[in-house]
């Protein structure tokens, strides 16, 4: 479905009923990445996803901000008229649910931070951005993809599920290039949110993959801790990109974590 939220046409989905979830994908991938989520927690909550700024069905040119993200997901909570949402956000997803926190707390219910992290970029991660810009205007967002793809995928994934890692690097490939490059921008410039992470009072799951290389399980376990009423599940055989990669292992987590809302 297309909403126009903030002048702009955005693809989402929201299927299910009972607490809303809101799905935030990451850098270079689109809402379809959620469907192993979606698949299995739409008998139990509300799932909402949408295509963030730059993605696919959402095809905005850059440079775009992390706040223009967050203010983007709030107003499809507006147009949903939902009040509250549990925040599920993976990797850039989880800097802009960080961002979410930031400027709109008051409709976070909760967050399950996945493969992701609260520091801003390096000079290294800077300039590693800069390398993917170039190589975005030069060829294309495919050329981005098959420099991304080593590090976003676990080495059981490519070893083992090589349909799995094929159904990535499509997606990846298939981002729209004006898109990719406004995401690079948007993670470049963003801010250092650990200063926000003792503020975060509401229940918070981490989850990370085993054998992620760009947010490792050390990295989310200093996250995790970093919260007072956080917990932290590392999936085992899984990289980067681990609610893809291991959906079934990552949906039972999420579910019990949304199930224990209700109590909480
Ligand atoms: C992502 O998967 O969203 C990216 O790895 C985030 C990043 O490059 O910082």
């Amino acid at each position: 479905m297309i909403a126009l939220l903030n002048d702009e046409e955005m693809g989402y989905d929201d299927v299910g009923k009972g607490m809303p979830v809101l799905f935030l994908h990451g850098f270079q991938l689109d809402r379809s990445f959620w469907e192993p989520q979606i698949g299995a927690l739409v008998a139990q909550c509300r799932c909402i996803t949408l295509d963030m700024r730059g993605a696919q069905g959402s095809a905005t040119k850059g440079p775009h901000t992390m706040d223009q993200y967050a203010d983007d997901a709030i107003a499809l909570l507006d147009s949903l008229h939902v009040e509250q949402a549990v925040v599920v956000g993976l990797s850039m997803g989880g800097y802009v649910a960080l961002n979410m926190w930031k400027r709109h707390r008051k409709r976070v219910r909760a967050i399950a931070f996945a493969d992701t992290r609260a520091t801003a970029d390096t000079e290294e991660q800077r300039s590693r951005r800069r390398v993917l810009i170039e190589a975005a205007e030069r060829e294309g967002s495919t050329a981005v993809a098959n420099l991304q793809i080593a590090s976003l995928v676990g080495k059981s994934t490519r070893d083992a599920r090589p349909d799995i890692y094929d159904t990535l690097h499509r997606m990846l490939a298939s981002a729209p290039v004006e898109g990719v490059i406004g995401q690079l921008q948007a993670m470049m410039a963003r801010e250092d949110s650990t200063p926000l992470l003792e503020g975060i009072d509401v229940p918070v799951l981490c989850v990370v993959g085993d054998e992620d290389v760009l947010t490792t399980p050390r990295e989310m376990g200093a996250l995790c801790e970093a919260i007072r009423n956080s917990r932290l599940e590392v999936i085992e055989r899984a990289g980067h990109l681990s609610s893809f990669e291991r959906s079934s292992a990552v949906n039972q987590v999420l579910s019990e974590f949304v199930g224990s809302l209700l109590y909480n």
